[in-house]
């Protein structure tokens, strides 16, 4: 029997190439997609010839069904991973609106219409989709309002279409914290060391998304105590909020005169 296939949207990245070498040895062909093809090119190489990429920009209108057509003529899709996403640590007042359209587009727009134009081929097979979202899907963070708005967006997407499609297809979400991979740049690395914020290798995130993917589980959180944190700040924010506050002038001090170089 042929190995099923599973979509990785920023299978190029430090979280979605590390799931993607995990797949791959649990018997999943890989369908990588990402905007840089050499990269892709590059990973498929590593990989092995059964897997296949497809090179795009999560903005375009078209990915999606570009992707869903794809898959199709690969058999169709068992597994989507919608782990692409950008971020990046601004003032609100200073974030340019195309780059706050960017974060929605490719943290929430495109997950969710990629969902939707693969619900076809997920549901022939009682697939799965796994949402990659964020501890700050859950805790509100100066000075990331925009990236904050896109991952508490995709959890309440997640939550609803999994109560939605129970049964059919199992709507998942893994919610990361820190962890060490090219989204961060130099000063938000020094500003987690400085503030005590654990970072995590994207191999132990990828594991985790395993026991997520092979549990009937439908969410999950890595780390602690971002975990306690998230459940503290759903119910009791207020705690949240001053325990943050604190620690305002501590992140303000990393931003330096920042500009978006997205
Ligand atoms: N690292 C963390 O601290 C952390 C914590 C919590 C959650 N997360 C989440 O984990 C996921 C993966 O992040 P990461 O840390 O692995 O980031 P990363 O290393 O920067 O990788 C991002 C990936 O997304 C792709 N991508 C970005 N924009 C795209 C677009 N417009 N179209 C298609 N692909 C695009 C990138 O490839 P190209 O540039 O070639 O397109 C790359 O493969 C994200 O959703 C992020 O929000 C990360």
């Amino acid at each position: 029997m042929s190995k099923p296939l599973a979509i990785i949207t920023g299978a190029t990245g430090g979280i979605g190439e590390a799931i993607a070498r995990r797949l791959a040895q649990d018997n999943w062909r890989c369908l990588l997609v990402a905007r840089s093809e050499s990269a892709l090119h590059a990973l498929r190489y590593q990989l092995g010839d059964e897997h296949l990429f497809l090179a795009l920009d999560l903005n375009d209108e078209a990915a999606p069904i570009t992707i869903a057509q794809h898959a199709e003529a690969q058999g169709g899709a068992t597994l989507l991973v919608n782990n692409a996403g950008l971020n990046q640590m601004l003032p609100f007042e200073n974030t340019p609106p195309n780059l706050m359209r960017k974060q929605l587009q490719v943290n929430l727009l495109a997950p969710m219409l990629l969902t939707q134009m693969l619900l076809p081929q997920l549901k022939s097979c009682q697939g799965t989709v796994v949402n990659i979202g964020s501890a700050f899907g859950a805790i509100g963070y100066p000075y990331q309002s925009a990236y904050c708005a896109s991952k508490f967006g995709l959890r309440g997407f997640s939550e609803a279409l999994s109560r939605e499609l129970d049964g059919v297809v199992a709507i998942k979400y893994l919610a990361p914290r820190a962890t060490d991979t090219q989204i961060n740049d130099a000063q938000v690395r020094a500003m987690n060391t400085a503030l005590g914020n654990k970072m995590d290798s994207p191999q132990q995130v990828a594991e985790i998304f395993m026991q997520l993917l092979n549990s009937k589980q439908r969410r999950k959180a890595v780390g602690f105590p971002e975990k306690l944190f998230a459940r503290i700040n759903g119910l009791l924010p207020e705690l949240v909020d001053s325990a943050i506050i604190k620690q305002l002038k501590t992140i303000k001090s990393f931003l330096g005169s920042r500009e978006s170089s997205l």
